[in-house]
């Protein structure tokens, strides 16, 4: 396949970037989207440019690094993918496709495709934790869950913090991050003793650091490659209603 990319370059996070178009031939269509950039980048060494910088750890889809928005869209055209388990089979022969870091004002630009996501770090903090005593591990059987519990604690655990919930947002809100956060602890029984000090403590760290409100517009959820459903957010309102009301 032969593209012509339009990536966005910025040297660092107080300089100016701009759009800069590549033209890159010759490529498989059976290569990610970061084989795609890493072929880029060689050629772009040789030429002894400077290679675009890009997150990237795990490329199988479970860590979470590699966020970018293609053609204005988190992770690009296919739903419930990373954009390092995004194929080049998706875009057409000769087309034109644009590169850009996620858009959000708690995520300030590192370089190029690189943003700080370390406002996640802080709502994590904030609670992302259970208490429990040390000592010999328990029994399996010890702690009965009913089976639809552990299902949703599960599938709210499959968030992988990538940050595309964000960029996709118009108020730039995580509220869909932190809802998986606090669901998938706040629905097990080990989740319990924190429950209502985690959600006021979450919710007051994503407000601090300069995430916006959530309005419903679902476009996190679409984007999202593990699919964290929206009823999350409603639990998590429930959750934090309670908490509150309880505190008086
Ligand atoms: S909720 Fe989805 S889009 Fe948001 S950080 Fe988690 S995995 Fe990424
Ligand atoms: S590099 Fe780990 S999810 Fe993409």
């Amino acid at each position: 396949m032969n593209l012509k990319l339009r990536v966005w370059r910025q040297t660092g996070p107080s300089s100016r970037g701009r759009m800069v178009t590549y033209d890159v031939s010759d490529i498989s269509p059976d290569a990610s989207f970061l084989e795609m950039l890493d072929v880029l980048n060689e050629r772009l060494i040789l030429e002894g440019d400077e290679p675009i910088a890009f997150d990237h750890d795990c490329r199988e889809g479970i860590c979470g690094m590699c966020g970018m928005m293609i053609n204005g869209v988190a992770h690009g055209p296919s739903r419930a993918t990373t954009t390092c388990q995004l194929h080049m089979r998706h875009f057409k022969d000769g087309e034109t496709i644009d590169v850009e870091p996620w858009r959000a004002a708690a995520f300030p630009v590192v370089k190029d495709l690189v943003v700080d996501r370390g406002a996640f770090d802080g709502i994590i903090q904030a609670g992302g934790y259970i208490s429990a005593p040390t000592g010999a591990a328990p029994d399996a059987h010890a702690t009965p869950v009913p089976k639809a519990d552990a299902d949703a604690a599960f599938e709210a655990a499959t968030c992988i913090g990538c940050g595309a919930c964000v960029a996709a947002c118009p108020n730039g809100s995580a509220m869909l991050f932190t809802a998986a956060k606090v669901g998938h602890l706040g629905l097990l029984p080990q989740g319990q003793p924190e429950r209502d000090t985690r959600v006021v403590g979450m919710l007051q760290a994503h407000d601090d650091a300069g995430f916006g409100g959530c309005t419903n517009t679902g476009e996190c959820t679409t984007v999202c490659p593990k699919g964290i459903p929206l009823t999350l957010i409603g639990r998590l309102n429930s959750d934090y209603r309670k908490a509150v009301t309880k505190r008086g």
